[in-house]
């Protein structure tokens, strides 16, 4: 069978591809990934996600303001993401959420700008890309606050515990892991994925950043995804055959990208 894998969150934008964009797509497609979301931080890097997925038409676009650019977001911000978001391409709001493990952004206004975006994320109707590091209590407190007003999303490169993915799960999201789950200290994130009922987990790559073993240490791109992917079948017991149909099911449906 020919594997087709998704990688749902990478940095293809990211400036550490700007001497081989062109390469690693095409790396990309070699290995057998035939779609990826190119996730945006920042107003900039959304625009720059959406022109790619505006040139490739296999890869999809994510604009959002990450808890990191929280402090920089300009006051018509929100204007300008749903401008982004109304583009056949852009198929989520992300990333999104709170980090205190940098606080790069004061937390009070991690806490608005995040709160902001998930209620433009429900008036849209469109998936969100939650980054959480640091913060589950106050982002689960965020959500729960919410949940009736709660839209669809995934929380991407996940470093809850399983009785807090649990929760998410119950909340309807989908959980995506990243390469920490090759890493040799890696127990809580393999444990945190068994309790992921296989139509919710998603795979992805977040390069440049997080390569996975065997190939940590160089730069990430999304043709590594399938290292993720082969840990994930492992973790679960099902063939990776299996699983990258799956997790690619998983992701057109989050995304909501017709087959
Ligand atoms: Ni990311």
């Amino acid at each position: 069978m020919i594997m087709q894998l998704f990688d749902s969150h990478c940095h293809l934008d990211d400036e550490k591809f700007d001497l081989d964009r062109a390469e690693a797509i095409a790396r990309m497609r070699e290995a057998g990934v035939t779609r990826c979301t190119c996730v945006g931080s920042d107003l900039p890097s959304s625009r720059r996600c959406l022109d790619l997925a505006q040139q490739y038409d296999f890869i999809y676009a994510a604009a959002g303001v990450h808890p990191h650019e929280a402090k920089d977001a300009p006051a018509d911000y929100l204007e300008q993401l749903k401008a982004l978001l109304a583009q056949p391409k852009c198929v989520a709001l992300g990333e999104i959420g709170l980090d205190y493990y940098y606080d790069f952004s004061p937390r009070d206004i991690q806490k608005q700008v995040f709160s902001e975006q998930l209620e433009l994320a429900w008036q849209l109707d469109v998936p969100v890309i939650l980054h959480i590091r640091d913060a589950h209590g106050d982002a689960y407190d965020m959500l729960r606050a919410r949940a009736d007003r709660l839209p669809q999303g995934v929380i991407h490169c996940c470093s809850a515990s399983a009785e807090l993915v649990r929760e998410y799960i119950k909340m309807g999201f989908y959980v995506s892991f990243a390469g920490p789950i090759t890493f040799k200290k890696a127990a809580s994130v393999v444990s945190a994925s068994q309790t992921v009922p296989l139509e919710r987990l998603l795979i992805e790559t977040d390069s440049p950043y997080l390569t996975p073993v065997p190939l940590r240490g160089q730069r990430n791109e999304p043709a590594y995804v399938r290292y993720v992917l082969e840990k994930q079948a492992e973790v679960h017991g099902v063939s990776a055959e299996e699983l990258a149909q799956i997790t690619t099911q998983n992701a057109m449906r989050l995304y909501r990208i017709p087959a």
